[in-house]
């Protein structure tokens, strides 16, 4: 298997991770996203099977996102000099497996590389977090892999906003 970063070029053939909005993301999105900066994605393939994938982009964790407990333990990891009102977040727009591939632990050694690949790249600028807001069926699979509740509070029906801390790779 390897990890492509998803080109104008990239030759995209079907995939289903078994979500509507995800599989139509990668076929019809995720080009347009690249080209308008919004998002960049990278695609896990297996000869001519994309196995996964995930877009990341760039965000923050503000004071307004969060709730005053967890503001607190955030606030208290940096010295007073360096406590802020937001702080730098990539957010992992979108994440999946598919349905063929589940279950393998493919979704895990994924995230892995994820934070790998964007703890060691070059250094053009600085994030502290990941984000993500996460599918209800999926919150058991992100805490996992070492992702936290940044609100308790309810965004949607459908998703939670949870955090990585890249400082717990050091
Ligand atoms: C969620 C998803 C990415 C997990 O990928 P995966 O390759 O199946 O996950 P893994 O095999 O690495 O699972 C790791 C652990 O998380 C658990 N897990 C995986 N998917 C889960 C889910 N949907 N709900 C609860 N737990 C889950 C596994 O049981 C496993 O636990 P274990 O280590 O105790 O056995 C994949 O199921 C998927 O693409 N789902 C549909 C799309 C989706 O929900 N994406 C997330 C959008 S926010």
């Amino acid at each position: 298997m390897k990890l492509v970063k998803l080109t104008p070029e990239t030759e995209l053939i079907g995939f289903d991770c078994g979500d509507d909005d995800l599989n139509s993301f990668l076929v019809e999105d995720a080009k347009g996203f690249l080209d308008k900066r919004i998002a960049t994605s990278y695609i896990l393939e297996d000869g001519d099977n994309i196995v996964a994938y995930f877009c990341l982009l760039n965000d923050k964790i503000s004071r307004q996102d969060v709730t005053n407990s967890q503001w607190k333990k955030i606030k208290g990891g940096f010295p007073e000099r360096k406590q802020f009102g937001s702080y730098p977040a990539i957010k992992i727009g979108r994440f999946a497996v598919s349905s063929k591939y589940k279950g393998h632990n493919i979704g895990t050694d994924l995230m892995n590389i994820l934070k790998g690949m964007l703890g060691e790249s070059p250094n053009y600028s600085s994030f502290r977090y990941l984000t993500v807001d996460a599918y209800l069926s999926a919150i058991d699979f992100y805490r996992k892999n070492g992702f936290r509740m940044l609100s308790e509070k309810i965004q949607n029906d459908h998703t939670r906003l949870m955090f990585f801390d890249m400082m717990e790779l050091e």
